[in-house]
Parts: C-alpha cells; structure tokens; sequence
C-alpha cells in the first residue's frame, strides 16, 4: 500500500483536514503539506508591508518578492512546522484574525494562485506527499492517487476552532470565528478560479459527528483497498 503515493485532502476550515493529514503522513512516512500556509503568509506580508489587499497587481507582484518557507518545528510551542517569511518565523502570526479576514481575498487572485500552485505542485509530483488545501484535488494535484473532500456543519467547525484558540491562550469570541469562517466560506467557495470544491472522483466524509481517529481509519482502509483514483 506504500506505494510512493500523492495523496490530496480538502475541505473547509477545521473539517479536520490538517489532523487527518499529519496523522496519516506519520504513518506512511510521506511529507506534509498544507498549502493554506503559503496563502496566509502572502496575506501577511501584504498587511505588514501595508500594501492595500484590494490593490491585485501589488499584492500580485509582492509573491515575486517575499520568500516563504516551511522548515521542521523550530520551537516546541505546539507547532507541527514553523514557516519562514523572509526568514523571520511567522509561524503563529498567519493564524492572526487579521489575516482569517483577508486571505481569501487574497486567494483569489489569479497571479498569486498561479504562483502558489506551481510551487505546491513542484513539491507534489516527487509524490509521498499529503497535501492539504483548497484545490489539491481539483487543480494542484489533479491526479493524486487518494483524494479525501472532508466537510462538517460550519457550527461545529467554528466550535472546534474555538476550542483550538482557547487551548493556545487566545480568547477569540465564538460568534466572531463563526462569522469570519462563513464569510471565508463563501468567497472560497464562489470564487471563479480553483473554487473549494469536491473533485467528482473524490471521497467525500462528513465529519461533524466523527473523530479524528475513525477519520483515518477510513483513509487507511482505502488505501489498503487499493481504492485510488
Ligand atoms: O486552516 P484553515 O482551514 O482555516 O485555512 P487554511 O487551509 O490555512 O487556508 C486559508 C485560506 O487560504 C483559505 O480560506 C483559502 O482562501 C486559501 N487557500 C486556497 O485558496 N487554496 C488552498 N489550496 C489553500 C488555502
């Protein structure tokens, strides 16, 4: 079942995608990757550099000039990985709720998508790769062997967001996770390029009632099924 495999999984914010994927790159060994990062970074360089988000061409032009990397944790502080912008450890930064408001904007313009995805999709094709996004499975890695589109009620996913602001000492209002995650919703998922969709060939799991662990056994069983794309 090892079989130097791409595995894509989507899916709206906290339907649990990043857990599943880290849990299931441990136990095949692959790499993973959430895609997201290299949109909340451009997003923040954008804010930083006080760069208006509603000007396309400069925030376009600014993905030509911002270095972003994602290097194994520097820091034992909770992270799974610490992201580099420029260099300086932005890591906790991009989850701000400046950026929640913003990165979807951002996300929808065309020359930073075309900047991301081929970046996103160099790292996929060397394969053992999970990759976790928006459009892994639509676009990114539009032949990728396994392909999971997970989803749950946006009111168990604000709440499991609000639990994981909580656990890190911040102390973010439900009501204002639930509103800035349906509004990122909606702009994800009307947008004209590369919308958050289900591609036709994906398996799709509703996990609002389901935890992490039966989440990956699914995953695990397809993949011992030999039941990829
Ligand atoms: O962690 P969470 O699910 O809240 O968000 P994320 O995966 O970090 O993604 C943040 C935003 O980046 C999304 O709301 C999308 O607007 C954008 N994104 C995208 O357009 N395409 C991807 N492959 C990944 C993220």
């Amino acid at each position: 079942m090892n079989a130097d495999l791409m595995i894509a999984i989507d899916g709206p914010a906290a339907s649990g995608k990043s857990t599943v994927a880290q849990i299931l790159a441990e136990k095949l060994d692959y790499l993973y990757f959430d895609t997201g990062v290299m949109y909340r970074a451009v997003t923040l360089a954008a804010l930083m550099r006080n760069v208006s988000i509603d000007d396309e061409p400069s925030v376009t032009k600014l993905t030509e000039h911002i270095a972003i990397d994602v290097i194994p944790p520097t820091k034992e502080d909770g992270r799974v990985y610490t992201v580099l912008l420029d260099g300086a450890d932005v890591t906790w930064e991009i989850r701000s709720p400046e950026v929640n408001d913003f990165v979807s904007v951002v996300s929808m313009y065309a020359g930073v998508r075309e900047a991301m995805t081929k970046r996103q999709r160099e790292i996929g094709l060397r394969r053992r790769v999970v990759m976790v996004g928006r459009d892994i499975g639509t676009v990114v890695l539009h032949e990728a062997d396994l392909k999971l589109f997970l989803d749950a009620t946006v009111e168990e996913r604000a709440k499991r967001r609000y639990e994981e602001c909580l656990a890190r000492g911040e102390s973010v209002p439900y009501e204002e996770i639930l509103t800035s995650m349906q509004s990122r919703d909606t702009l994800d998922s009307t947008r004209k390029l590369a919308p958050l969709v289900a591609a036709d060939d994906a398996v799709k799991i509703d996990t609002t009632f389901m935890s992490i662990d039966e989440v990956v056994k699914i995953a695990l069983r397809l993949l011992e099924n030999g039941r990829t794309t």
